[in-house]
């Protein structure tokens, strides 16, 4: 059949706000197990947010903010076929949640699966928070049932709070990033991870070398990378646990791949930058390490960059590698601030990530929420609009997958995720006060979390639902 659309209804502020009414709603009825199947013709209803393109830095008033309040998103066979105003009709599965919040899943562009056994732990920065917590918790993950019970538990954590693609470190274990693919897949994920190359200055059970770690990097790469909605991410943990031979290794595989990912962590911490320097006498700085042995390129996504400088910045905007802007952990384990506005005037795409278990929660609101913050402290304000596109289309641009999710353009996969405007008495009597799109939307960012999460859907089909 042919779908006609309406067109896009309303930039922000040009549209009159609904009241924040509780969902008349009738739930999703399939199944939530990963088994559950996708609705030939699925219609959605409620307040449809997204974005067109990237808003500007400080604006409330953007046109690229797409906000279609009370409208029917249409799927058909798992993909975005439109949306309009009006009842699509009996050949539609409806599911009616007027009232609600309606946005394309979030995308998380960094965090360990096996670090949800270390979340919230007491004390330490960095290096020490690796050793005390952080090692002993992965060297777990070498047994297979232990890697596949974690990576099911991960995946359905994330589906929980409203994430439903991410980039992800599994440990330095084959079988832990096999375990991990097979799981996404299972769920219809998009998700792009890869084992962790770690070959130094890690304990036994931890390391890996450089030889066997290549074999496993290019069984892995065979075996997963573009199978489904899954990618490779050549994976260095972060420059001090991998000799020069291991890093070049990791570049020749990007070299010779450019479709595969490279995921790792740069200049967090101060007493990392030292060490850093320390170990690698020759480089320029900590991320000069990483781009003399080619794995800064446009599939490169280097978790925090806070003690980055004006040259670090330009080489990221020249190779076009992106920053995954980890706040809440930033804040936790004591790292520093983050300059978001100077890597955006440097040209520099910046992405959002919960860095569980250095974060404390995987909820992208409450990223958000800490990402605000973040700036306040620097003297910067952070729109509701320039963190939710950073959370949704920025990221999927900046992993150019934005062909695929991020949006609700025709022809993306229906990963979409409902949301109650306001959970509980507080949020309920702020959200009852707003007076624009703005100022209700911010609210939710800064007062929500996976408790106002109705269902998740991957694919069009519902993998998450409350109750
Ligand atoms: N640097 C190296 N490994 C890690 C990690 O697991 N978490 C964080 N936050 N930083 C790291
Ligand atoms: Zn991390």
């Amino acid at each position: 059949m042919t779908m006609t659309a309406s067109p896009v209804t309303s930039a922000a502020c040009a549209t009159p706000m609904p009241a924040a009414a509780p969902a008349a709603s009738t739930a999703p009825t399939a199944s939530t197990a990963a088994g559950g199947g996708a609705a030939d013709r699925l219609a959605l209803k409620g307040d449809l947010l997204d974005f067109t393109a990237a808003p500007d830095w400080a604006r409330v008033d953007d046109p690229a903010v797409r906000f279609r309040p009370d409208h029917w998103l249409l799927i058909e066979q798992g993909r975005i076929v439109g949306a309009q105003p009006t009842d699509p009709g009996e050949g539609w599965q409806r599911h009616d949640h007027s009232g609600r919040l309606i946005l394309p899943g979030f995308v998380d562009t960094h965090v360990h699966s096996p670090q949800l056994d270390v979340i919230a732990s007491y004390g330490t920065e960095l290096l020490d928070w690796l050793n005390t917590y952080t090692f002993p918790a992965e060297r777990r993950y070498q047994d297979p049932a232990v890697a596949q019970e974690g990576a099911a538990r991960f995946l359905d954590a994330l589906l929980a709070h409203g994430t439903t693609a991410a980039v992800v470190y599994p440990t330095v274990h084959k079988g832990s990033a096999d375990a991990l693919f097979d799981a996404a897949a299972a769920r219809g994920m998009r998700l792009i991870t890869g084992k962790i190359l770690m070959d130094r200055h890690a304990p036994d059970g931890l390391r890996d070398d450089v030889v066997q770690a290549e074999r496993d990097c290019l069984d892995l790469i065979a075996r997963h990378h573009q199978r489904e909605r899954l990618a490779y991410a050549v994976t260095v943990r972060f420059a001090p646990t991998s000799t020069p031979e291991q890093l070049a290794m990791a570049g020749a595989l990007c070299r010779a791949d450019a479709s595969l990912y490279m995921q790792t962590h740069v200049a967090e911490n101060r007493s990392e930058v030292e060490w850093v320097a320390r170990l690698f006498p020759q480089a320029r700085s900590y991320l000069d390490v990483y781009d003399q042995v080619g794995l800064l390129h446009p599939r490169a996504v280097l978790a925090h960059g806070i003690w980055l400088d004006v040259t670090d910045r330009a080489v990221l905007a020249r190779t076009g590698a992106q920053i995954a802007h980890c706040p809440s952990s930033n804040l936790f384990l004591g790292s520093g601030l983050f300059d978001w506005a100077a890597h955006r005037a440097a040209g520099v795409a910046v992405s959002v990530a919960s860095d569980v278990g250095g974060g404390t929660s995987l909820s992208t609101q409450r990223t958000l929420s800490d990402g605000y913050k973040v700036q306040a402290l620097q003297g910067q304000r952070l729109t509701a609009w320039s963190g939710l596109h950073a959370a949704t289309r920025g990221a999927a641009e900046a992993l150019d997958l934005a062909g695929e999710l991020g949006h609700f353009d025709p022809g993306t996969m229906a990963d979409v995720c409902i949301w109650d405007w306001a959970s509980g008495s507080v949020a309920q009597h702020r959200m009852a006060l707003v007076r624009e799109l703005h100022e209700r939307v911010f609210a939710w960012m800064t007062l929500s979390d996976e408790r106002n999460l109705v269902a998740s859907y991957v694919a069009g089909v519902p993998r998450f639902q409350r109750g």
